[in-house]
Formats: C-alpha cells, structure tokens, sequence
C-alpha cells in the first residue's frame, strides 16, 4: 500500500497493532463527542489565499521558548509506546531525532525517562502528571537531570476520562508504567490539586513550565498572572471531559486571553498542513501531534515517525505556497474564515 498521506498509516497501523492497543490509541471519553469535533471544526474553517505573491522560498523555521524547530510541529506526550514498538518511547526519541523536531515524553510512558534520553538525539520535554507531590518531585529532579529542557504539566486530568470504548477491550498487563518502581504510584492523579501547584514546581525546578490542557480564556488568564512559560491549547485527544469543543475553536479565545503574555500551542486533531495553516493563522506559535506519530511508530519504528512528521511539514509548505505565505510571519488571521454561527 502506498502511505500517502496520515490517514493512509493510520490504517495501516490498524492492521499492525493489536485491537485492544488500537482501540486504546484510538478511543475517546465516552459518546467520543470532541474527538470527532477536532476533525470536524477543522474542516469547518475555510482559508483566504492571497495571490502573486513571491513563494519561490518557503521557510518553515521557527523557535519554541527559543529553541530552533525546522517547522512549528513537534511530538505531544502520549503514554505506553511500547504497545505500538517494542522499543516504544526510545524509538519515538529516534523519530524525532530523525525529524529534528521537540518530543514530550509521558509520565506514562513504556521506558523510563533516562532510557529515553539516553536513546535521543534531540530535545526532549517532559510531561508531567501529578498523582502526589513527593512523586512528582522525584520525576522533576530526575528529568532534569536527564537533560529534558522543559516541563510540560497536564491539567485536565484530575481524573482519568472515562473511555468507554477501550474499557471493552483491556490492555494487556504485560505494559507497564516504566517511570514507577510500583505503579500504583504512577496510577491515580491528585484531584484536590490548584493552582498553588505552580509556585511549588517553580521552587522545584529552572525549567520553563508548560501547561497542557487549558481551554477558557479565564484559565489562559490565570496562567499567565501564574507567569506560565506557555499553553498548549488541549482537550486530550478528546480523551478526558466529552463534549468540550474542539481546540481550534477556543483557540481564538486563549490568544486574545493572553495577549502576548506566553507562547500558545495547539493540538487535537491536526492530520494536514492545512489544519496547521488554520491553528497558525490563530494564533498558535506551533502545534503538537498525538496519534499520528503512534501510527508511523507502529508501522515503521523511527523512521516511520519520521515520515508521518515530513507528510506533514511537506503539507504545511505546499498550503502556505499556495496559499501565498512564504513565511511564518507571512500568517495572520485574515488567512481564515471561520464558520458562520447561526
Ligand atoms: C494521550 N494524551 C496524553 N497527554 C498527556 O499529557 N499525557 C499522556 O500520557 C497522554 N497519553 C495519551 C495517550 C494516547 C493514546 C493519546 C491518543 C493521547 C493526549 C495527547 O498529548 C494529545 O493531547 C492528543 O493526542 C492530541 O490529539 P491528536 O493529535 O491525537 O488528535
């Protein structure tokens, strides 16, 4: 089969990995309401090309808290790789190594967090789920003194969403928490956690802070009076509450929230340049993906990570070309027309 395009190693790694693994990748919370609304609103937003423009030199260059990326997409955290590679999480680092663009390894992840540094030849962050504070200090010190350059926390998780569809279909026991001698520790998230939590890893740790998961313009405030380093603009995948909107949707909302104040960054959904095109075009500085890089890890290790990334970057450069943006900065809001409310 010829792999094309995203969707054609997602149906290749369909056929690859085992059900109960798919379904997990795969699934949403509950009527999976928001995981069909990432795609949906996407193809909701019509661009506004301009024409005769010189695009003979497209640059996709970019920095995330002023680190060089070759294009605004890098890989978002996403738990238990090993059940798309036997290598798992150290052949993603491989991945994005090969794509030299940013990785955001996952508290849950399938390898501890030293192998997977050990493993890469990039930058990695570090996502951060907080299930009690002396375990999540531990895992602080000890991405920082693997080399991770930023810490992303997720706060959307003060429970774990409630995944119907995969709930039929239980992982395999033999996957494990790899950063947890017991992994009762690493299990259950702290639901009585606030924002009093970003002094604290601030006390812990020099790293930028991230947070992942905001989705009002109220809580994008907080984060900046909090004086977070970034926002990544996310409902999980549509993994945690169903019926949130889709992130490019409240994207809007959170860049005119923060005014300038932090980088944002999206993601939920993006599977074309055009959908990076939209999210940039309102204001993300970059975009993260999820699930792709899972299919090109499970069909093709490394560098099948690395292609599902070039797909991508290639889309990218082909929409702003024909789209008459040359440049990043050539990409502002009058690109889109959002739909019409009724
Ligand atoms: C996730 N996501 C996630 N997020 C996080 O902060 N920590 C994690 O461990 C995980 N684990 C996880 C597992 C799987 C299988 C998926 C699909 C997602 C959410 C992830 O970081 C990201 O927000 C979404 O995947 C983005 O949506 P797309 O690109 O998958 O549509």
């Amino acid at each position: 089969m010829d792999l094309i395009n995203v969707f054609d190693y997602e149906a290749l790694a369909r056929e690859r990995i085992d059900i109960s693994s798919w379904v997990y990748y795969a699934c949403g919370a509950d009527d999976e309401v928001t995981l069909r609304a990432n795609r949906s609103a996407f193809e909701r937003i019509k661009l506004r090309p301009r024409v005769l423009v010189d695009v003979s030199q497209i640059d996709l260059t970019t920095t995330v808290l002023g680190m060089s990326l070759p294009m605004p997409i890098f890989i978002a955290p996403t738990a238990l790789q090993g059940l798309a590679h036997p290598k798992g999480e150290c052949e993603m680092a491989r991945g994005a190594a090969l794509a030299g663009t940013l990785l955001v390894v996952s508290t849950s992840a399938s390898r501890s967090l030293e192998e997977v540094a050990a493993a890469a030849g990039g930058p990695l962050w570090f996502q951060l789920y907080i299930t009690t504070r002396p375990t999540a200090q531990r895992l602080v010190e000890r991405a920082e003194a693997a080399g991770y350059q930023g810490l992303v926390l997720t706060v959307d998780t003060p429970r774990w969403g409630n995944k119907e569809r995969a709930a039929r279909y239980p992982l395999s026991r033999s996957i494990r928490k790899a950063n947890f001698e017991n992994e009762s520790e690493g299990d259950l998230p702290d639901p009585s956690c606030t924002w009093e939590i970003i002094p604290w890893l601030r006390s812990l740790t020099r790293l930028p802070l991230i947070l992942k998961g905001i989705l009002t313009g109220e809580d994008a405030q907080r984060a900046c009076e909090h004086g977070v380093d970034a926002i990544i603009v996310s409902n999980h995948g549509g993994r945690q509450l169903d019926s949130v909107p889709a992130t490019i949707e409240v994207l809007p909302e959170i860049v005119e929230a923060v005014a300038g104040r932090c980088e944002v960054y999206l993601d939920g959904g993006i599977r074309r340049g055009t959908d990076i095109l939209k999210a940039l075009a309102l204001g993300a500085r970059a975009v993260l993906v999820g699930r792709p890089p899972l299919w090109g890890l499970a069909v093709n290790g490394a560098q099948g990570v690395a292609d599902v990334l070039a797909m991508l970057r290639d889309e990218l450069e082909q929409a702003m070309a024909l789209a008459g943006c040359p440049h990043l900065t050539s990409i502002d809001r009058s690109l889109v027309r959002l739909p019409h409310v009724p």
